[in-house]
């Protein structure tokens, strides 16, 4: 079965909206593993416009299944993961002024700033897995610079506009995921991924986990967290 890990960043991010105490992303984490979620995926970003080191710290006491923590390839945020030590790291890319990480990590650009990160996490003992683009180049150097998986950018086969172009992006992320299993890198997916979209997503060869936020959370809002997670746990099967 793939692995469903929910993304709660906006459950923080509506109540960063007024600075306050509620919604609780620890409450909200709780409900998503008691509706069967197999992890929780949380961003820890420079700016915390969302998720706060209060939520991380709580939430690594209080997960059970497993926490994914993404973050940039930074020293303070390796810092911080080598304290909390999460179940695993995903890192990505972190410009400050976008809305949601827009593009795959460049760890052909950035070798040596990678490859220091995710040898001191796993120094540390946390597997580390890189979000990058169904790029032969960016997945030959996951390996080299030692990722344990790749998580496919799915954001291109999210905002393809017809039929032809989704397809043409599905097969690219089909590809690439030959080309992670060959090379021994565990395969996960995420970005953009909708209760509309998923289905075809399961082709990916030996896809062991998504990660699903927005569309997960906006379902949420009107229907309930529980009932939001079971829906898409059901489509995953
Ligand atoms: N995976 C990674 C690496 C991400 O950065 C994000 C967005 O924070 C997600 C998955 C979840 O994306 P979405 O909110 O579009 O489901």
């Amino acid at each position: 079965m793939i692995h469903l890990g929910v993304n709660i960043d906006h459950v923080a991010t509506v109540r960063q909206a007024r600075r306050d105490i509620e919604p609780d992303p620890v409450a909200a984490a709780v409900m998503c593993e008691l509706a069967g979620a197999h992890g929780i995926t949380i961003h820890l970003r420079s700016d915390r416009r969302h998720i706060q080191d209060r939520d991380l710290h709580l939430l690594r006491k209080v997960v059970k299944t497993k926490l994914n923590l993404e973050m940039a390839a930074t020293d303070e945020m390796v810092e911080i993961a080598l304290e909390v030590k999460p179940d695993q790291v995903t890192l990505v890319p972190e410009k400050r002024e976008e809305l949601t990480t827009e593009g795959g990590l460049d760890v052909v650009s950035h070798e040596k700033q990678v490859a220091a990160a995710v040898s001191r996490l796993k120094e540390g003992g946390i597997p580390v897995s890189l979000f990058v683009e169904a790029d032969h180049e960016q997945i030959e150097m996951s390996k080299r610079v030692g990722g344990d998986a790749v998580e496919l950018h799915t954001g291109s086969y999210a905002n393809a506009k017809t039929d032809a172009a989704q397809s043409g992006e599905l097969q690219r992320l089909i590809g690439s995921g030959r080309q992670a299993v060959a090379a021994g890198l565990r395969v996960h997916a995420g970005h953009g991924l909708t209760y509309r979209n998923i289905i075809p997503i399961k082709q990916i060869p030996k896809l062991h986990e998504v990660n699903i936020g927005h569309n997960i959370v906006a379902r949420a809002v009107l229907v309930g967290l529980d009932r939001a997670v079971r829906e898409m746990l059901e489509l995953l099967k």
